[in-house]
């Protein structure tokens, strides 16, 4: 494969490219609401949100979060669970906990008012590189350019960038090329121009090359290489985890704990958890691990059907069967040395959990 490679050394011949995404950002942009702001902590809000997050999916988050919390103070003030259960079903849990650290420590360090330039914004554990780029430029107009998905994958293909984007090492590639393309005028426009041009314009599968603006300098359509650009190593390939979850019940309540650290949905509320090896879990084991909980099972009821239920993660799958048995009385005390605790069904709602777990119980309607 033939590729070209921007020149560091000439910055100024490379204002084409500015010019025609300036051009095309006020005919082809959304309108979202933080769009509308200069306030750091909305647009720090909106960055963390949007992150691995589609703006369709990520703009109710927004709404949520925005208005429940107006400022960094309400945020950093908010119960743990309460944020957990408004960033439910987005994902990727550590960054909510993140989130909330760094409005904590905004508040306690900072005076409750973000830093205002991209080398103070990094110092705030939780905020990386792209964040402290898109608050710096968007808040306060700082000539430094972003860097995401979006933006590696545009800049590969009108540069022909062959560098791989998965390996971390490529990064300062991309950045060098980024920081010349960004005009000093420009730098907030410049850069939600370009984002909105790769979630638009010059998307992953289907691009409109036939009426994009760069389409005559474009590396990628110029040598046919649009499918193939940008390199991307393939992720490996995720492990699979079966996980049995035993869904105590007594009377009108149901036993769930809270997840600890080190694994999968922090924070998160599920079910007793037996994870083996094996989509099936013999029926002499479901007992057997009834009873180490110190569970008694009641006789007077049927046996509830298993439920099987999947849930890709970024690397995991995790194979889940949700085993219901009703409990003759509640569990002893000893179990809730394993975090378990008796919930009704109105508390259940309240309690942060994956997307797994709420779907089940509404399924269930537990
Ligand atoms: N994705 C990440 N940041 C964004 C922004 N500011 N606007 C639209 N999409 C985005
Ligand atoms: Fe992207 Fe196609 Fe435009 Fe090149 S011509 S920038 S590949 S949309």
């Amino acid at each position: 494969m033939a590729f070209s490679a921007i020149s560091p050394t000439t910055p100024d011949s490379y204002s084409w490219f500015a010019e025609a995404l300036l051009a095309w950002y006020p005919r082809h942009r959304r309108d979202l609401p933080w769009r509308h702001t200069r306030d750091p902590y909305f647009i720090w809000l909106s960055e963390v949100i949007l992150q691995q997050t589609r703006v369709k999916q990520g703009l109710p988050y927004y709404l949520t979060f925005s208005s429940n919390y107006p400022t960094v103070q309400a945020l950093a003030a908010a119960l743990p669970d309460e944020v957990l259960r408004h960033w439910q079903g987005l994902g990727y849990y550590s960054r909510a906990r993140n989130m909330h650290h760094t409005a904590q420590q905004v508040v306690s360090e900072f005076g409750g008012q973000f830093p205002d330039s991209y080398a103070g914004l990094l110092q705030l554990k939780g905020v990386g590189q792209y964040t402290a780029a898109a608050v710096a430029s968007f808040a306060y107009d700082e000539q430094v350019a972003v860097l995401d998905g979006n933006v590696f994958r545009v800049l590969a293909r009108v540069f022909g960038l062959h560098h791989d984007i998965a390996a971390p090492a490529s990064r300062k590639q991309f950045q060098q090329v980024a920081d010349q393309l960004i005009p000093a005028d420009h730098p907030a426009e410049f850069n939600q121009a370009i984002m909105e041009f790769g979630a638009l314009q010059c998307t992953p599968a289907k691009p409109d090359c036939m009426f994009c603006p760069l389409q005559s300098r474009c590396f990628a359509f110029q040598h046919g290489l649009v499918a193939e650009l940008p390199v991307k190593s393939k992720a490996k390939v995720a492990r699979t985890r079966y996980f049995h979850y035993l869904v105590l019940r007594h009377a009108d309540t149901v036993y769930l704990r809270k997840r600890g650290p080190k694994d999968i949905w922090e924070g998160l509320y599920d079910f007793a958890l037996h994870e083996t090896d094996s989509a099936e879990l013999p029926g002499a084991q479901l007992l057997a691990e009834v009873e180490r909980l110190g569970g008694r099972v009641a006789t007077d009821r049927a046996e509830e059907p298993t439920v099987a239920a999947r849930h890709i993660l970024s690397h995991q799958k995790v194979e889940a069967r949700f085993h219901e048995v009703w409990l003759a009385g509640p569990l002893p005390a000893a179990a809730t040395s394993a975090g378990l605790a008796a919930y009704r069904s109105a508390e259940v709602e309240q309690l942060p959990k994956s997307i797994l777990i709420t779907n089940y119980i509404s399924n269930k309607q537990i």
